[in-house]
């Protein structure tokens, strides 16, 4: 083999990716470089990354506040979610997904590798189809903020003809979790922060939106919802709210909550909860089951091909700036996703 001929191999099976080795500031601990490319393995699809998104779950764990989920020090290529085009299959895989374009869920839970790189290989049901025409920054949204929000709103079952109240809608995960419920049918009350925030989640499609500072928020909740109360209440911050869920739930009514962050050892008020039988719904988008995410993913893929989301992704970066990505995520700067992208 000439060197010239070696040389352009060696490159061909190297990548460009980010990493960090060590929990830290993100400017700190963050890596850019090149990595050895991977080989999909029987089962495993390797796939182009174009777009990476960033969601508070890569932020904890680079910041050494949330477990990586592994147990071995070492490299973590960060983010879960991604979206890109398959570029080869492993064994077992159906050939006829090569130049598949898909979005991709879950890449760094429990395991080195994550999104933010040219490429990467996952067991193939981790790579769903995204429909032509829809970019691939949106298909970056789909895993954490779209799926979770999906199973919380669905977690109890239909929602057509009911009330739910989605708290922080103008979020990554309420934005969707409006959407979910408007398109099944739902009336859907909303809480936000500000004022611009508030805007943001009636433009998703919430019938009525109060800030959560509000301090009449339970008389304005039950006002909007005709005097019954909500049927359902997908919740962001859990300990913060749960005083105003338990005035504004109906009996047998359901809280689906993805977080607590503000209070995360709420203390529960057992007996109003236990007398009107609400069901607390705990949701970690990483551990559904797979039918909750085979549920998900087919009624992302419809939603998307018939263009009924909206998305909001507020700051795309290059990859060399993934460390302002991460600090967006931060400081809350953030009105919506924040999606690193691999040219
Ligand atoms: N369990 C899971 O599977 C899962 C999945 C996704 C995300 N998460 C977690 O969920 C949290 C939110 O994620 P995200 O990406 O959606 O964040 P985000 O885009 O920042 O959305 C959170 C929203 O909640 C609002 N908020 C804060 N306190 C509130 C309160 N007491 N009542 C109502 N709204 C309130 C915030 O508004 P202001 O900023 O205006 O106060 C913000 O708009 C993070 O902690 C994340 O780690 C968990």
């Amino acid at each position: 083999m000439s060197t010239e001929l070696g040389e352009s191999n060696a490159k061909e099976r190297k990548m460009k990716a980010a990493w960090f080795e060590q929990p830290g500031d993100a400017s700190d601990v963050m890596i850019i470089g090149d990595r050895e490319k991977p080989q999909p393995n029987a089962g495993e699809v390797l796939v182009r990354i174009y777009a990476s998104g960033v969601n508070p779950s890569d932020v904890k764990k680079r910041g050494g506040l949330q477990s990586t989920g592994l147990d071995i020090a070492g490299f973590v290529i960060p983010h879960s979610d991604g979206a890109g085009i398959i570029k080869e299959v492993g064994e077992g895989v159906d050939i006829s997904r090569v130049g598949e374009r898909v979005w991709v869920y879950q890449a760094q839970y429990g395991r080195h590798w994550g999104t933010a790189s040219e490429y990467i290989c996952v067991p193939e049901k981790m790579a769903a189809r995204l429909p032509d025409l829809v970019d691939f920054s949106v298909g970056a949204c789909m895993g954490i903020p779209a799926m979770t929000a999906h199973r919380c709103v669905f977690s109890d079952g239909d929602v057509a003809g009911k009330t739910i109240l989605v708290t922080g809608a103008s979020g990554r995960v309420g934005h969707y979790a409006v959407q979910w419920a408007k398109l099944s049918g739902a009336t859907v009350i909303g809480t936000a922060g500000n004022d611009h925030r508030c805007r943001f989640a009636k433009e998703s499609g919430a019938d009525h939106v109060f800030s959560y500072q509000e301090a009449d928020l339970v008389d304005r909740i039950m006002q909007a919802s005709g005097g019954k109360g909500v049927d359902r209440i997908v919740e962001v911050e859990f300990g913060d709210n749960i005083e105003t869920s338990i005035q504004v739930l109906k009996t047998s009514g359901t809280i689906a909550t993805y977080s607590s962050s503000h209070d995360p050892k709420p203390v529960l008020p057992f007996y109003p909860m236990m007398f009107n039988n609400i069901s607390v719904q705990m949701v970690l988008v990483y551990n559904m089951s797979d039918e909750a995410k085979n549920h998900a993913i087919e009624d992302i893929y419809r939603a998307l091909k018939k263009k009924q989301l909206t998305h909001r992704i507020a700051r795309t970066f290059p990859l060399v700036d993934i460390a302002d990505a991460h600090q967006s995520i931060e400081s809350n700067s953030a009105d919506g996703c924040v999606v690193v992208e691999i040219k």
